[in-house]
């Protein structure tokens, strides 16, 4: 029987589908496994199902003899060394359009959660500062007809758009990969330079790549309009961290919600942490319970394909295909 190794409990619909036809071995900890940990599981192992947590480098892909998938729990597969992958023949998938939905609901209740200061209303009240209804108490801002700017219009990009439809925002994209005939009604593709100066709102939804990479850097932030409202959902790299903080401690900028920081998890004396104009999450944008059975249903797919040599239904390597 084939076996495969999975680095941290998932749902159990992805996991039945798995017993029926494997030998599974389910990492138990909480905490994802160390290297040392994956290095020694991955000896045996015919299919890998990792996390974003797990860093899948060339030396754990060289250590695995057997090895003849790996699937990401996640659509990101930045943790991943992927051209490794591909050199040694090895399929790798992702968890694409299941968790569409799920990441564009969050994404928005993060920036209505920033633009109205709900998180630091909260945190007042429980404080006991409320002592009466005031005028100018926790004044935030419109999001009704204002400009939303989204850097990366893939699928939870234009998800998030068509939410903004609903507000009847004015929707600035910028995204150079998307082909003219994708881009959907209502939304205006304009320069990275032109999005910066006219956005209230700027929400990122890029993958991490070397081009990505501090994306959102002290630069950046000097184009942004005053008040403008940052948003990321995608992966905490694509912000400088240092230069966010100083935007936010400057005024640069009047707030931030981050579901994604770098690294993750953001340590816990981080002067970032000590900031009111701050909404910070654990990176739960996919988190709802139906969004991580549906990961769960089609990581568990793509190992059976691939242990059964059959094409990845979420390949995101296929050139593994033409390579062998
Ligand atoms: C992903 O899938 O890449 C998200 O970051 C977590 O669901």
């Amino acid at each position: 029987m084939n076996s495969v190794f999975i680095t941290r409990r998932i749902p159990d619909a992805g996991l039945e589908i798995l017993a029926k036809q494997c030998e599974i071995n389910v990492w138990p900890g909480e905490l994802p496994p160390t290297r040392t940990d994956i290095l020694q599981h991955i000896q045996t192992a015919d299919a890998l199902l990792c996390l974003l947590t797990d860093r899948i480098d060339e030396e754990i892909i060289q250590n695995a003899p057997n090895l003849k998938v790996i699937s990401n729990y996640a659509v990101g597969f930045d943790n991943i060394d992927i051209a490794a992958a591909t050199r040694r023949g090895i399929p790798v998938s992702n968890t694409p359009g299941v968790l569409t939905q799920a990441t564009a609901d969050f994404a928005f209740a993060l920036l209505m959660a920033a633009a109205r200061r709900v998180t630091e209303a909260d945190r007042s009240v429980r404080a006991g500062a409320w002592k009466t209804w005031g005028p100018t108490t926790l004044l935030g801002a419109d999001i009704y007809q204002a400009t939303l700017g989204l850097i990366g219009l893939g699928r939870i990009g234009q998800a998030v758009a068509q939410r903004a439809r609903g507000f009847e925002m004015r929707v600035l994209c910028y995204d150079p990969l998307l082909p003219s005939e994708s881009i959907p009604q209502g939304v205006e593709m304009v320069s990275l330079e032109r999005l910066f100066a006219q956005s209230d709102f700027i929400s990122l939804h890029v993958p991490l790549t070397p081009h990505t990479h501090h994306l959102i850097n002290a630069q950046a932030f000097q184009q942004m309009k005053p008040g403008v409202v940052l948003v990321n959902t995608a992966r905490g790299a694509v912000v400088d961290m240092e230069a966010l903080l100083h935007a936010l401690l400057t005024g640069q900028i009047a707030a931030a919600a981050l579901d994604v920081t770098d690294p993750e998890p953001i340590p816990a004396d981080h002067p970032l942490l000590k900031l009111e104009n701050l909404v910070i999450a654990p990176h739960i944008a996919s988190a709802s319970t139906t969004t991580r059975e549906k990961m769960a249903v089609m990581a568990a797919e793509n190992i059976l394909a691939g242990l059964s040599q059959q094409p990845l239904p979420n390949c995101v390597n296929p050139q593994v295909y033409e390579v062998n």
